[in-house]
């Protein structure tokens, strides 16, 4: 499958290092997609141009990531996500399974983040995304795990859960599977897109236990009765 990845920190690189390992195509989309862009050092991330030394896969702007995905996943800051996902464009979004792996997170008090009251309350980041884009299918997901775990679940120990949400249910399936790709067995489905309210809310308390916990290594699971 032809995967597009707006953005390309941490995870767009982890997510599309692995992608490509089980034979995706994968184009990377960055702002300023420049050989002196792509040849600097990155914040928890190697430069972009060691990233496609290492896999083989592809850098553009987000436009042109957007264009080339079958599948897109937003893993772009998430008070960002908005004006990233307008320079992709509508046009490049539409009809396609749009994977929101973004949080919208303050660091401007440092540690820890708080989630940026733009999108708390009756909405979420997601919501705005699915508003924004009412042509994509826009699911929710991977965003409540550290990048290492979203595509090698089997770091942490035992059953443990991947928390998905969205309106469209095929697309959700669709992103069940590439979850299931990566080894992912078991699913927290918050039904319809109201879900990434909750999505989102689980930050503060994954970062608590990543505090307390000395690891970010860490998830949750779901007990029910
Ligand atoms: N780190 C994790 O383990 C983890 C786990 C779960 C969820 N997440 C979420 O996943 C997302 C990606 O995380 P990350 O650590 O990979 O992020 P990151 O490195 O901080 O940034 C990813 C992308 O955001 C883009 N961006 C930043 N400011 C922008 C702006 N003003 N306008 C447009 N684009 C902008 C960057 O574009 P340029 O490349 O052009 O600079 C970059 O490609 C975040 O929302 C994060 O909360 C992270």
């Amino acid at each position: 499958m032809r995967i597009g990845m707006i953005g390309g920190g941490g995870v767009g690189q982890t997510l599309g290092a692995a992608l490509i390992a089980k034979g995706h195509e994968v184009v990377i989309g960055i702002r300023n997609p420049s050989a002196e862009e792509l040849a600097k050092p990155r914040a928890q991330a190697e430069p972009l141009a060691e990233w496609v030394a290492k896999t083989g896969g592809k850098v553009g702007t987000f436009a042109e990531a957007a264009a080339s995905g079958e599948v897109v996943f937003n893993v772009t800051q998430g008070a960002h996500s908005l004006e990233a996902l307008q320079a992709a464009g509508a046009a490049n979004l539409s009809g396609k399974v749009l994977i929101d792996v973004a949080n919208p997170l303050d660091f401007s008090a440092g540690m820890p983040p708080f989630l940026n009251p733009a999108f708390t309350g009756a909405t979420s980041l997601g919501e705005q995304i699915q508003a924004a884009f009412p042509e994509a299918k826009v699911v929710k997901a991977f965003n409540t795990v550290a990048a290492a775990v979203m595509v090698t679940p089997g770091l942490i120990p035992g059953d443990h859960d991947l928390f998905v949400s969205g309106n469209d249910g095929a697309a959700k399936e669709a992103v069940k599977d590439i979850a299931r790709g990566f080894g992912w067995t078991s699913f927290a489905d918050l039904g319809d897109l109201v879900g990434a309210r909750a999505q989102e809310a689980v930050l503060p308390v994954w970062v608590r236990l990543w505090m307390t916990g000395g690891t970010h290594l860490v998830n949750l699971k779901v007990v029910r009765a």
